[in-house]
C-alpha cells in the first residue's frame, strides 16, 4: 500500500488552532547555507505548512523571532488556545532552557523541528534542550519537515492515520 493509501484524514472537523514557531536567523532562509538549508524561504516553508494543516482541518498561526523572550511570549500565548506547537528554535535548540520551560508549561502537543540533522552535525548541535519536552522531533528531511511535522500533530491529535 503506497504512503497516500495508507493515510486518511478527516478534514470536516475544527481540530484547532497550530501555533509555528521559527527562532533566530531563520528568517534568512533560502538565502542563508543553502548548502545545508536549501533555497526555499521561510515564508514558503510557512505556506506549505499552512496548507498541509488545513487539509487536516486546522488553522495555522506563525511567529519568528530573533528574540529569545519573543518566543517564550509566543509559547505562553498558545496556552489554553492552541493544541499543538510546531517549533523550530534554531541555535537556541542547543541552549535557551527559558524556551524549554516555557515548552513544559504548554500542555498540548510539541513538534521540535529542523531543516539539517544536527545529531550528524558539529556537536554543539548534538545537545538539544527542547527534545525532553517535546512529544517527538523532526529533522534531517528538509523542506519536507514542515508537512511531516504537521502530520505528526495529526496523527498525535487523531485527526490522521498513517498506516495499519
Ligand atoms: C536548525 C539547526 C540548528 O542547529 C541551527 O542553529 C539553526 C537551524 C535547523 O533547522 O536545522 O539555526 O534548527
Amino acid at each position: 500500500m503506497s504512503t497516500e493509501a495508507a493515510m486518511s484524514t478527516d478534514a470536516t472537523a475544527s481540530r484547532g488552532v497550530i501555533a509555528l514557531l521559527h527562532g533566530p536567523n531563520l528568517n534568512l532562509l533560502g538565502d542563508r547555507e543553502p548548502e545545508i538549508y536549501g533555497t526555499t524561504t521561510l515564508a514558503d516553508h510557512i505556506a506549505t505548512a499552512r496548507e498541509t494543516a488545513e487539509r487536516l482541518g486546522f488553522s495555522l498561526e506563525d511567529q519568528q523571532s530573533n528574540q529569545e523572550g519573543v518566543l517564550v511570549d509566543a509559547i505562553h500565548a498558545a496556552r489554553g488556545r492552541c493544541v499543538a506547537i510546531i517549533i523550530n528554535p534554531g541555535a537556541f535548540t542547543h541552549y535557551s532552557w527559558a524556551i524549554h520551560d516555557a515548552l513544559g508549561a504548554f500542555d498540548g502537543v510539541v513538534v521540535e523541528l529542523h531543516l539539517s540533522n544536527p545529531n550528524a552535525r558539529e556537536p554543539w548541535r548534538h545537545t538539544s534542550v527542547v527534545a525532553p519536552v517535546a512529544t517527538g522531533t523532526i529533522a534531517g528531511f528538509g523542506a519536507h519537515g514542515y508537512p511531516l511535522a504537521v502530520y505528526a500533530v495529526g496523527r498525535a491529535l487523531g485527526a490522521v492515520t498513517l498506516g495499519g
